[in-house]
């Protein structure tokens, strides 16, 4: 075995090792029978897009915990939706590789979270008594696209750019004494999860890219951009806002003009923005995809 394999099988007995001893069943973990509590924030009032806009300062507090609410199950239908995708590119990514392998036997772990996470994020959808959030009808599309053509440095820049962007926020939300502590459960066992699968996808990624030919770092440069385009919209739906009763062409407006927002989206993805840069993606003609993210 070469080097770049040992190393690839080390990192996976370890993720192996550390699955079997931190793995979560949220059906059992979560005390999903609990009302929510009466002046509880479903999210942290600084990660819902109208944060600190007029719009939001005219909100009654009541309507700005709404909001929360909803933005709350709208992340979590976009996580399913995520995952979905997720769970399809790992599979293929084990489809020539040797089963018997410590790196197939961990994505096959990894898909087995992803399908607790799925479970859990619809089922606290159905606990939100929300609509059931999701990306619009082009995105859908896109993602039908990314999910079918990505070749594999693509699909772990898609894989990092959904979960480094959420665990970011929910690592702010699950310490939230603020928080539901529903929320707090739901996202604490996300993190830990997570944290795995975002080792193993940044090593393979960095793998991928050193051996990639000319033509796929191109390609993955720009279906990456593409991707985090897609992804960073698709997180709060505008139908949200009509649902607590706002103008949602008006509350677009205000998001869009929000430095604050615009400082939290880069800040959510900062250290994934340079990881991407230190491997070679942030390069040539895909730049102004990427700044058209916002996340840069
Ligand atoms: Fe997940
Ligand atoms: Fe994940």
């Amino acid at each position: 075995m070469d080097a770049t394999l040992i190393s690839r099988e080390k990192t996976a007995e370890r993720l192996l090792t550390a699955s079997a001893k931190h793995s979560f069943d949220p059906d059992t973990e979560l005390d999903w029978e609990a009302p929510f509590e009466e002046d509880a924030w479903f999210w942290p009032p600084e990660l819902v897009s109208l944060y600190d806009t007029p719009l939001w300062r005219r909100m009654p507090e009541e309507q700005q915990r709404e909001l929360s609410r909803h933005e709350a199950a709208s992340l979590c239908a976009s996580g399913v939706w995520f995952e979905t995708i997720l769970m399809q590119l790992l599979l293929r990514h084990t489809y020539s590789l040797d089963p018997t392998s410590a790196h197939v036997r961990y994505a096959l772990t990894e898909i087995a979270d992803e399908c607790r996470h799925s479970k859990m994020f619809a089922r606290a959808v159905t606990k939100f008594g929300t609509p059931t959030y999701g990306p619009t009808r082009l995105d859908h599309s896109l993602g039908r696209i990314l999910k079918t053509f990505s070749t594999t440095p693509g699909s772990f820049t898609g894989t990092l750019l959904a979960e480094e962007i959420l665990d970011w926020m929910q690592r702010l939300t699950f310490p939230d004494e603020r928080v539901q502590p529903f929320v707090r459960g739901v996202t604490r066992i996300h993190v830990v999860e997570e944290a795995r699968h975002i080792r193993y996808a940044r090593e393979e990624l960095r793998r991928q890219m050193e051996t990639a030919p000319r033509w796929e770092i191109m390609l993955t440069r720009t279906m990456s951009a593409e991707a985090a385009r897609v992804i960073a919209r698709s997180l709060i739906s505008p139908q949200v806002y009509a649902s607590v009763g706002l103008n949602p062409a008006e509350a677009v407006a205000a998001v869009k003009e929000s430095g604050h927002r615009r400082e939290m989206m880069r800040h959510s993805a900062k250290k994934l923005m340079d990881f991407f840069d230190e491997i070679g993606l942030l390069r040539g003609p895909s730049m102004p995809l990427w700044r058209a993210s916002g996340l840069l």
